[in-house]
């Protein structure tokens, strides 16, 4: 069946976050940074249509390629997204992001008197108890983070 009209445009170049589980582009937004003042066109679709997942959301980026370190934290908050870099309207890479077994350097342990929260050269390491809703746990510690407490920290 052929839609009468496009819901949102392509994009020359930057990136498309695809296939967000519904209700997480906001959470996408922050860890991007662009929920406050940005260059560039964003566009955010929610509750869309999917033929996977019923409905999804989406978040355009123009002008902008994500860095490894951006991919990392998507992948916690939504594990089921695509990475889209588009070139020249076209997409020139791919990539479905992976919640490892271990998160490393990415999340600080919010216990205070955690041991990587000292002076130690320790770096910061926690396991995936739960993927979504999402549940980690300290390494070092065993304190349990959940999304809530890993957004403040984006
Ligand atoms: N897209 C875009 N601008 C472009 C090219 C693609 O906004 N110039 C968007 C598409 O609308 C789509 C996403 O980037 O939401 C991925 O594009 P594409 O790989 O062409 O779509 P699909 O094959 O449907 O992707 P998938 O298999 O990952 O669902
Ligand atoms: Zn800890």
């Amino acid at each position: 069946m052929a839609r009468k009209t496009l819901r949102v445009s392509k994009i020359k170049d930057g990136t498309v976050i695809d296939h967000i589980s519904s209700g997480h582009a906001l959470d996408v937004l922050k860890i991007l940074g662009v929920a406050g003042r940005v260059k560039g066109v964003v566009t955010v679709a929610m509750n869309v249509p999917s033929k996977i997942h019923g409905t999804k959301d989406m978040v355009k980026v123009e002008g902008r390629e994500l860095n490894s370190k951006e991919v990392d934290k998507i992948a916690l908050l939504a594990p089921h997204a695509t990475i889209n870099i588009v070139r020249n309207y076209r997409v020139v890479e791919k990539q479905r992001v992976k919640l490892p077994d271990a998160i490393r350097g990415i999340v600080r342990c919010a216990n205070p008197a955690c041991v990587s929260n000292s002076d130690e050269p320790v770096q910061p390491t926690f396991y995936v108890d739960k993927a979504d809703p999402l549940r980690i746990r300290c390494h070092y510690c065993g304190y349990i983070m959940e999304k809530k407490d890993v957004l403040k920290q984006f």
